[in-house]
């Protein structure tokens, strides 16, 4: 069982965010495999990533929606069943018994990044602008198992999906 991280980061300066949205707007190919990836397992978001998700797709289907606030009545849920925590302790218990994804944004990236075991990186090829970032993924910390390119011309942008493994395994989850 484990807490893993999915993240869609632009080449160079690993911008995730602009005002709200992604700022490639929508990749088919990426979405398939956050799809391929995540499904029938729970997915954590922040609140903000839950506001910005468009309305069709909330909640995630095939997976329980998770999203982390300070106040959870702020959250607006009457597109579908949500779970809410105000803080992570009940998460990273969930992640002891279940395969569990981190999908965002910025601000909730960095809250697991010290327990994440594993992070699921689509670098996008190309030059973004934005106002978030994922934070940095240090080569002491990480290794790559893999980095795979897809070009499809049908895509907007190229793409290469990585998967980095925490070089030592994190001692909370047994
Ligand atoms: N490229 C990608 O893969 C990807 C993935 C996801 C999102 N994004 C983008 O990222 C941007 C959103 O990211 P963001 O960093 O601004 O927001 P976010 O991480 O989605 O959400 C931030 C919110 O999470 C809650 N929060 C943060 N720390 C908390 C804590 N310690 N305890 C409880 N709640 C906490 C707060 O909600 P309250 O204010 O309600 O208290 C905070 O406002 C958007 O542009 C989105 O499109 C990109």
């Amino acid at each position: 069982m484990s807490l893993n991280i999915i993240v869609a980061a632009g080449m160079g300066n690993h911008v995730i965010g602009a005002n709200g949205d992604l700022p490639w707007g929508r990749i088919p190919k990426d979405m398939k495999h956050f799809r391929d990836i995540t499904m029938g397992h729970p997915v954590v978001m922040g609140r903000k990533t839950w506001e910005s998700l468009p309305e069709e797709y909330k909640p995630l289907p095939g997976r329980e929606n998770i999203v982390i606030t300070r106040n959870a009545s702020s959250v607006k849920t009457n597109k579908g069943p949500v779970i809410i925590f105000e803080n992570i302790d009940s998460i990273l218990e969930i992640a002891k018994v279940e395969d569990v994804f981190v999908i965002g944004g910025a601000e909730i990236y960095r809250l697991f990044m010290p327990y994440a075991e594993n992070i699921f990186l689509t670098l996008v090829m190309g030059e973004f602008k934005g106002d978030t970032y994922f934070p940095s993924i240090s080569e002491s910390g990480w290794y790559k198992e893999y980095m795979r390119f897809n070009t499809e011309k049908a895509n907007p942008y190229a793409l290469a999906f990585c998967k980095f493994v925490r070089k030592e395994k994190q001692h909370y989850i047994s």
